[in-house]
């Protein structure tokens, strides 16, 4: 397994890649037993198996956990070693310092759900999902089902923009007492956990 950062590095290592399959699972880290089946997904699905990490500042509203943010990487990269991963993408940065200057906007179908209290939300996850997608060039991308409004605004996005990059929901994957797993469940008191 190769864990690179550099954005040029990475695409050098992929272009020797001519007949296989390449699919991105794209992750802001932390991962749980929902990563880890999006990445057996993407296994079974191609020859080459890329995820990136990367806390994606653009999806975080003002008082939402951007600097807490859980960043176990050594924690990441032995689950990603251990599920057969070829090359985990950790770049520091994905759009120039400061302000982005161009990026993708979502209209109505983030203006409901978990869109109505993180107005910015969508725009950009749009925005860094395009970014990972043009830096990668995977044929297949998967997302879990358990955002499932996200998954439904990629797929959207992807059709809309003629990406030609094949977007796949997983299944969602549950504590034993249903809750879906998250990286931000840790965030639940024993009251908001029932
Ligand atoms: O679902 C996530 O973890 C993020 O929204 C994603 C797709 C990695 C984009 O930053």
């Amino acid at each position: 397994m190769k864990v690179i950062s550099d954005i040029a590095q990475l695409q050098h290592h992929l272009a020797s890649f001519d007949k296989e399959q390449i699919a991105l699972v794209p992750t802001m880290g932390c991962l749980h037993e929902g990563h880890i089946s999006l990445i057996q997904k993407a296994k079974r699905l191609a020859d080459i198996v890329v995820v990136s990490i990367y806390v994606n500042p653009l999806q975080f509203g003002a008082n939402e956990d951007l600097d807490n943010y859980p960043k176990p990487l050594e924690q990441d990269l032995s689950a990603c070693e251990a599920e057969g991963v070829d090359f985990v993408f950790t770049p520091e940065q994905l759009y120039p310092e400061g302000s982005i200057q161009v990026g993708l906007h979502v209209n109505d179908l983030s203006q409901n759900l978990c869109g109505v209290s993180r107005p910015s939300h969508f725009d950009g996850v749009v925005t860094v999902v395009n970014i990972l997608f043009n830096i990668v060039r995977p044929h297949l991308a998967i997302f879990g089902e358990k955002d499932f409004q996200q998954l439904t605004i990629i797929q959207r996005m992807v059709s809309d923009l003629y990406m030609g990059i094949e977007v796949i929901g997983a299944e969602t994957v549950r504590e034993t007492d249903g809750l879906a797993k998250s990286s931000r469940n840790r965030y639940l008191n024993d009251d908001e956990n029932i």
